[in-house]
Formats: structure tokens, C-alpha cells, sequence
């Protein structure tokens, strides 16, 4: 088969690999579609993500959809033909953690395109059956793949609590934010503030609900009316942060969605004062379910964050994409199509 592989920083090339073959358990997936995410961007300039550092060539991508090209022994609830949407991370589904629910902590996590397991800018992919969910045709292929990205966003709004009525501020409209945006609004939170410094993903998030929109070039989130009850933060910018958690009314919950600095100054006496519930997030747990149902029924549309669609063997321009258009939101490559 056909892979983009990632030999080093800024090296990607288009190689011929061996077709993995599906293992007890597992299917083989035809990739139609995968995401880009800013982690596959970050491992293709710097070649490392923190302690996970690319040491021998590697396959990015791990947001992807495709169709069972082939069952390995022992899988009997999915079919040849069927398209699915593939869950990136697999748990060892036996430590405290996946018993108790949250495999999202699962210590011995192997997720694709994270060093050294391969990800998914190829023609084929093994994954384990239970992680292969089954979408319907009302779902496209790229939208079944940008359900691992809605994930992030469902996991965000349940960590904090949106439910009917909810007052929410996102700061950041990338494709994170966005699909918080959405996801927030399915949940039915009915105030939806969205602040970027990117005018064409604050437009976005408008026309995807987002009830304001905040351009902290200019303006800052400091000015709203009324305090909101949710955070939910997904530009991982320091400053950012600490700005929105003190706009955070009392009893508010802080969600830390975005990957920034690793240490950074946190408002105490706020936190203390108003008793702010502060989390962070790590990935999802149990999300494709309502993922699957918010894109069926309509309530979410992650096509309309699709600004590019490449070939593998266009894959490093994909994975440049967004720093040569600032209008760029999502790229997908399709492998097999
Ligand atoms: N916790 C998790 O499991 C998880 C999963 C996926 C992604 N992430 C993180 O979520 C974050 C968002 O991901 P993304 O793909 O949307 O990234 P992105 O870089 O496309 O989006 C970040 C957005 O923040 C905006 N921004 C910059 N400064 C800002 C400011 N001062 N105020 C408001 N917005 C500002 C940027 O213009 C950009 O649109 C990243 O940090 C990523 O690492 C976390
Ligand atoms: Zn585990």
C-alpha cells in the first residue's frame, strides 16, 4: 500500500508499505478520509510532541473514516463494506481506569500517529473492532472522520456540565473551538461567546450559532454583559486563559481544553473566591455514541469546517496548509479516493 511517512522534521515522503494484516480482534480499514490535526502539523515541523519524540519514520494522521476491507479472526459484529469512523486511541481495557470508565487515562494507551504506532495517511489501517464505529450514510467521509475532533468537544462539554439554558464562553474558533461551539449548542446552552483573533473563524463560528463573537484584537472578553457560567478554553493561549477564568462567574466551571505552556499563572483568588471548578481534558471517553447521533441528526455539521481536501501524495502540503491560508480551518487528506 501507499503511505505518507514522516521521516524527520519537515520530511514526508510517499513510500510503498506493506498492507497491515488485521489481528485477532481487528479489521483492516480502507482509508477514505483523515483530518489534519495541529498535532500532525507540530510533529512534522519539530518531529516530537513533549516526551513523544518520532525516532524511526512515521505515518501521521489519526483522524480518519474508511470502510472494513477485511475482518480479522474473531470479529463478528462488523461486516466488509461497511463504513466506519475509526477511534484513535485503543486502552489495554484491563488498568483501574478503563474499569472504571475514563480509558481516556488509560496509562498504556496506544494511539495512531503517536510515536511509534503508525497513523493513518495511508491506504490501510488495522484497528481494533470495538473502534471502529459504524456511521450512517447521512454521514460523509470526511465528516465521519472529523468525528474524532468532535469528540474533543463532546468530552469538553461534558466535563463542563453544559446542559439547557448554559451562558459559554469559547475562547478560540479553531477547529476545536468550533466544534465546542456546536457541541455547546446541542447540549443547549443558549449563550454561546466565541473570542479569536482570526476574523474569517469568528465569522465561522457565527454562522455555525455562536450568539457573539469577540475579536480580542480589539475588543476583549472582559466587556461581556453578563459573566459566563462555562469556560470552555480552546486557544491554549496563556494569556487567554487567565483573562477567561476571570470573566468566569461565581461557581463557574473552567474547562482546559487547549495544550499551551506548560506551566502557566492561573488567577487564585478568583478560583478561590467565586469557588471555579478548574479541569483539564485529555482526549474523550465514550463519545462516538452521541458524536454519531449529533452529525445524523443534523445538529452538528463538521462539513462545513472542510476549507481543503489533498491526496497522500499531497500530504505535506496539508499538513502546511494552514500557514500558508489564514481562512484555512480543517484539511483532510483521502487516501483511496
Ligand atoms: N485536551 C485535548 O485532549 C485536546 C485535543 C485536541 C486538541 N487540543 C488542543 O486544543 C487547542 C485547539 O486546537 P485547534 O486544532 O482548534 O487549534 P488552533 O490552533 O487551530 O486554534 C486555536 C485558536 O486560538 C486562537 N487564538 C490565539 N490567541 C487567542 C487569544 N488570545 N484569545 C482567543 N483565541 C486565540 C487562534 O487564532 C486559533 O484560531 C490546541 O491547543 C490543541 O493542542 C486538546
Ligand atoms: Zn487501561
Amino acid at each position: 500500500m501507499r503511505a505518507a511517512v514522516l521521516r524527520g522534521p519537515k520530511d514526508v515522503v510517499l513510500e510503498e508499505r506493506p498492507r497491515p494484516r488485521p489481528g485477532p480482534g481487528e479489521v483492516l480499514v480502507r482509508v477514505l478520509s483523515v483530518g489534519v490535526c495541529g498535532s500532525d502539523t507540530h510533529y512534522y515541523d519539530h518531529g516530537r510532541i513533549g516526551r513523544f519524540v518520532v525516532e524511526a519514520p512515521l505515518i501521521l494522521g489519526h483522524e480518519a473514516s474508511g470502510d472494513v476491507a477485511e475482518l480479522g479472526p474473531g470479529v463478528t459484529g462488523l461486516a466488509v463494506g461497511q463504513r466506519v469512523s475509526i477511534e484513535p486511541g485503543v486502552p489495554d481495557l484491563t488498568c483501574q481506569h478503563c474499569l472504571a470508565g475514563r480509558y481516556n487515562l488509560c496509562p498504556d494507551m496506544r494511539f495512531l500517529a503517536t510515536p511509534p504506532v503508525d497513523g493513518a495517511f495511508a491506504e490501510y489501517v488495522a484497528v481494533h473492532a470495538a473502534f471502529a464505529h459504524p456511521v450512517p450514510g447521512s454521514i460523509g467521509d470526511d465528516a465521519a472522520a472529523l468525528l474524532e475532533p468532535l469528540s474533543v468537544g463532546v468530552w469538553a462539554c461534558r466535563k463542563g456540565r453544559v446542559t439547557a439554558g448554559s451562558r459559554v464562553l469559547v475562547t478560540g474558533a479553531g477547529p476545536i473551538g468550533l466544534v465546542c461551539v456546536q457541541t455547546a449548542i446541542a447540549f443547549g446552552a443558549t449563550e454561546v461567546v466565541v473570542s479569536d483573533v482570526n476574523p474569517s473563524r469568528l465569522a465561522l463560528a457565527q454562522e455555525l450559532g455562536a450568539t457573539a463573537v469577540v475579536d480580542v484584537r480589539e475588543s476583549s472578553v472582559t466587556t461581556l454583559d453578563r459573566p459566563p457560567e462555562v469556560l470552555l478554553e480552546c486557544s491554549g493561549h496563556p494569556p487567554a486563559i487567565g483573562e477567561a477564568i476571570r470573566v468566569l462567574g461565581r461557581a463557574g466551571r473552567a474547562v482546559l481544553v487547549g495544550m499551551g505552556g506548560d506551566e502557566i499563572p492561573l488567577p487564585l483568588s478568583v478560583l478561590q473566591e467565586r469557588e471555579i471548578e478548574l479541569t483539564g481534558t485529555f482526549r474523550y471517553a465514550n463519545t462516538w455514541p452521541t458524536a454519531i447521533g449529533l452529525v445524523a441528526s443534523g445538529r452538528v455539521d463538521l462539513d462545513r469546517l472542510v476549507t481543503g481536501t489533498y491526496r497522500l501524495e499531497e500530504a505535506e502540503q496539508a499538513l502546511t496548509a494552514g500557514r500558508r491560508d489564514d481562512r484555512a480551518v480543517k484539511v483532510v487528506v483521502r487516501p483511496t479516493t
